[in-house]
């Protein structure tokens, strides 16, 4: 069976102010009765398939971790707690250890952002079967969607040659291009867009980090020779875990390695990262408004309204996003929310 590794650690500040620093966008609903980490726990929940998960995340979302968890009653194997965040690479490899300890070095583990939105049918586990395959040969394995704009906010997957598993090899790793070249990968035809989830066999998977960043690898094995037990956590030894340089697995690892593989997959993704692809991905009345239980449109096209407690009205604009929270709202194009960011920046300042 395949080990589901989920990474539930990031602050997703660009969809602010629903997405805070204490709740995050992974443990928020924004379309449904379920957070995304939660529905990332349901494409997992198969056992035929899948182990019990391994969670690894912020000391801080513990306790939100554990309840959406015991909510959908998912089984999981361990909950993984950095007492500091260091970025996705020092992360998974904290996590690889727990999986090499408990199911050996030939296990093949499953990473996946707990942030997106994924259309989990018959072709989505095609892929899956075909991941799997690919890395029980030793490859560490992506997952590539076709771009359609020239995004600066992922990483982009040259594909190679043909491996007899229906995966390719990778022919280069880019991780978040300016916006020059995002064009150029975009225009040239053979790069798809890493979806940042992964299939890894482990064992290749920390040999990888231990040569091409040694000092997270460091870091990770001793953290995890010092994790104490607390309730239904496993708390990283701070000490040696703050020692792990901050570096995501994209730069640490797919820049770098020559064993990297790639599926490329038509399953609709979004990464959900700002509020415009809420908007795409959300259910659109006939002018093209995503509007949420607690608003009210009138002559207002293509926009998203959403409220969490307040109720909002919105009349007489287009291409706009109108989010509140409890205690405050956001006003601007739906065009300019790569750049929430910045008020968040703002804000931190002020604060
Ligand atoms: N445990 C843990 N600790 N998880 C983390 C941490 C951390 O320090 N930082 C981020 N995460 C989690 C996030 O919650 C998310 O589920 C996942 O790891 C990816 O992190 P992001 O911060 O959302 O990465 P990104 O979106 O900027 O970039 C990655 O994903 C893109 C696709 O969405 C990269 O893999 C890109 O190459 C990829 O295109
Ligand atoms: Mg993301």
């Amino acid at each position: 069976r395949i080990v589901p590794v989920i990474m539930a650690g990031g602050k997703g500040t660009r969809l602010w102010p629903l997405s805070r620093s204490a709740a995050p966008k992974q443990f928020l609903q924004f379309l449904g009765d379920h957070s995304l980490f939660q529905k990332t726990l349901e494409r997992v929940s198969d056992q035929e398939r899948y182990t019990p998960a391994v969670v690894v995340t912020n000391a801080e979302f513990r306790f939100i971790v554990a309840e959406q968890a015991r909510a959908l009653e998912a089984p999981l194997s361990s909950i993984l707690l950095e007492p500091i965040a260091r970025n996705t690479a020092p992360a998974l490899a904290a996590a690889a250890f727990v999986v090499l300890r408990e199911h050996g070095d030939e296990a093949i583990m499953q990473v996946l952002a707990s942030d997106h939105e994924i259309d989990a049918g018959a072709h989505y586990f095609d892929c899956i079967r075909i991941a799997r395959e690919t890395a029980k040969a030793g490859k560490l394995v992506t997952f590539g969607i076709k771009p359609t704009e020239p995004a600066t906010g992922y990483g982009y997957i040259e594909m190679g040659d043909d491996l007899p598993t229906g995966a390719k090899t990778v022919a280069r790793f880019v991780e978040k291009p300016d916006r020059e070249r995002a064009e150029e990968l975009l225009a040239s035809g053979r790069y798809l867009w890493n979806s940042g989830m992964f299939m890894l066999p482990v064992g290749q998977f920390l040999a990888e980090i231990l040569r091409y960043a040694p000092a997270v690898y460091d870091a990770a094995q001793r953290a995890i020779q010092g994790a104490k037990r607390d309730l239904d956590f496993d708390r990283l030894d701070e000490a040696t875990f703050s020692q792990a340089p901050n570096i995501s697995v994209d730069y640490a690892v797919f820049e770098n390695t020559p064993h990297a593989a790639v599926v490329p997959s038509s399953f609709s993704w979004s990464d959900l990262g700002s509020w415009d692809s809420v908007w795409a991905i959300g259910e659109k009345d006939e002018a093209g408004n995503v509007v949420g239980q607690k608003a009210t449109v009138n002559d207002t096209r293509n926009s998203l309204v959403l409220s969490r407690d307040i109720h909002i009205a919105v009349q007489g604009l287009d291409d706009v996003a109108v989010i509140a929270s409890e205690d405050a709202v956001y006003v601007g194009r739906l065009e300019d929310s790569q750049n929430v960011g910045q008020i968040v920046k703002q804000l931190a300042l002020s604060a």
